[in-house]
C-alpha cells in the first residue's frame, strides 16, 4: 500500500488560510469576535504538544474599552492604533507555578518536584513552552477564521506590574485578534529557503 496516499492530511484550502494566505495584520475592521469562538480556539491551542503537558501559556483576553486603556501605556507607540483598534488582545503569558498541576497533568511520573528544585529551569520551560502554545494559539485561530496580529514592541514589565502585580504570571508577547482589514497590508516579505535554514546530519 502506498504510505503516502493513505496519510490524512490538510487539504489546499486549509494550508493557504492557516499558512501560505496568513498574514500578520495592523488594521482591524469593527466587528466583534464571539467569547465562544475564543473558548472554541483556546480549546485547539491547548491540544497542541508541551514539555511534560506542562501546559504554561495564560491568556487575558483585553476587549473593553477600559482594559485597552490599561494596556496602551506598555506598548512601544507603533503599535498602540494596532492594539486599540482590534476587537480583542490577547495577553499570552506564563505560569511560574505551572507545575502545580503537573501531577493531573502528569501523572505517571513525578516531575513538579523537578521543577520546584530549579526555578531557572522552571522558567525556561514556561517562556519556551507557553511561546509554542502562543504559536498554536495563533494557528488555531486562522483555522478558526480570525485574523492575527502579534507584538512583542511593548514593556512587559508594565505588563506585568498592571495586570500581574502580586502573581506567578508574567507576559511574553501581545496578539491582536478580529477581523482585519486585508487592504491595509505592504506585500508580504520573502522567507528564507529550505537550504538556508536546513541542514542534514
Ligand atoms: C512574536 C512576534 C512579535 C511581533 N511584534 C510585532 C510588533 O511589535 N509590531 C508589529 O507591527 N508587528 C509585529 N510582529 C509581526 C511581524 O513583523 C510579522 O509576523 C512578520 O513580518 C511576517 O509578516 P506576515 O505574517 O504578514 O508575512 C510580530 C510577530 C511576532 C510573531
Amino acid at each position: 500500500m502506498n504510505v503516502a496516499a493513505s496519510m490524512v492530511r490538510a487539504d489546499a484550502a486549509a494550508l493557504d488560510l492557516i499558512f501560505r494566505q496568513a498574514r500578520s495584520h495592523k488594521a482591524w475592521r469593527d466587528m466583534p469576535v464571539p467569547r465562544v469562538l475564543l473558548q472554541q480556539v483556546v480549546a485547539l491551542a491547548m491540544a497542541g504538544p508541551t514539555a511534560t503537558n506542562s501546559q504554561p501559556m495564560r491568556i487575558v483576553f483585553v476587549e473593553s474599552q477600559q482594559g485597552k486603556e490599561r494596556l496602551r501605556p506598555a506598548l512601544h507607540a507603533g503599535n498602540v492604533a494596532k492594539m486599540m483598534s482590534a476587537p480583542v488582545t490577547a495577553i499570552v503569558a506564563y505560569d511560574l507555578d505551572f507545575h502545580v498541576h503537573q501531577a493531573r497533568t502528569f501523572p505517571h511520573r513525578d516531575v513538579a518536584s523537578g521543577y520546584r528544585a530549579d526555578p531557572a529551569h522552571a522558567h525556561d520551560t514556561a517562556l519556551r513552552n507557553s511561546t509554542l502554545q502562543g504559536a498554536y494559539l495563533m494557528l488555531a485561530a486562522r483555522a478558526l477564521g480570525l485574523d492575527i496580529g502579534p507584538m512583542s514592541g511593548f514593556h512587559n514589565d508594565a505588563v506585568d506590574a498592571e495586570f500581574f502585580a502580586g502573581t506567578s504570571l508574567r507576559s511574553n508577547f501581545l496578539c491582536n485578534l478580529g477581523y482585519a482589514d486585508h487592504g491595509d497590508l505592504l506585500p508580504r516579505q520573502p522567507r528564507l529557503g529550505f537550504d538556508e535554514v536546513c541542514s542534514w546530519a
